[in-house]
């Protein structure tokens, strides 16, 4: 195996510690089913209301959640679009690019399957969304 590779991996794992949860063949095969995204200051990645077609997870840049109360700010390492997903619904909010972003999306038929086949990262996922739409009905 070579070494870019294996730097790759490492540079994943780095970035978003959920994956560190994953053991390396699935890393592997995450590895395999990303794809690159970027969006531009301004640019809205998700419409709410709209179906979900994939789950994003952030390399560089941030965007912003608009809630009806105040907005949430998400980083290098964090994930969104996984609620639209898990429910099968709608999409929840509107995310926005709020600086030159780089994404590894995974899309809709991809995270299902992967997800299917990895219960412990569907449940890491699932606590996530959870606490999220805690937070939005309290807010
Ligand atoms: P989804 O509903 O598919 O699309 C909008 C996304 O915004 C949602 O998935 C979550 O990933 C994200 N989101 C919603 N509420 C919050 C919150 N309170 N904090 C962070 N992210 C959120």
């Amino acid at each position: 195996r070579n070494r870019q590779h294996q730097l790759r991996m490492q540079q994943l794992i780095d970035t978003f510690p959920l994956f560190a949860q994953v053991d390396e063949h699935a890393q592997e095969e995450l590895l395999l089913l990303f794809k690159p995204k970027s969006a531009s200051p301004g640019e809205r990645i998700i419409r709410i209301g709209d179906r979900g077609d994939g789950m994003y997870f952030i390399a560089s840049g941030a965007v912003e959640v608009q809630l009806d109360s105040e907005p949430v700010r998400l980083e290098p390492g964090a994930f969104f679009g996984e609620m639209a997903l898990l429910s099968g619904g709608r999409r929840t909010a509107d995310v926005v690019a709020i600086d030159f972003c780089e994404f590894l999306v995974l899309d809709r038929r991809d995270f299902n399957v992967f997800m299917s086949r990895h219960p412990t990262l569907r449940a890491a996922v699932s606590t996530m969304a959870r606490e999220r739409a805690e937070m939005n009905t309290l807010r």
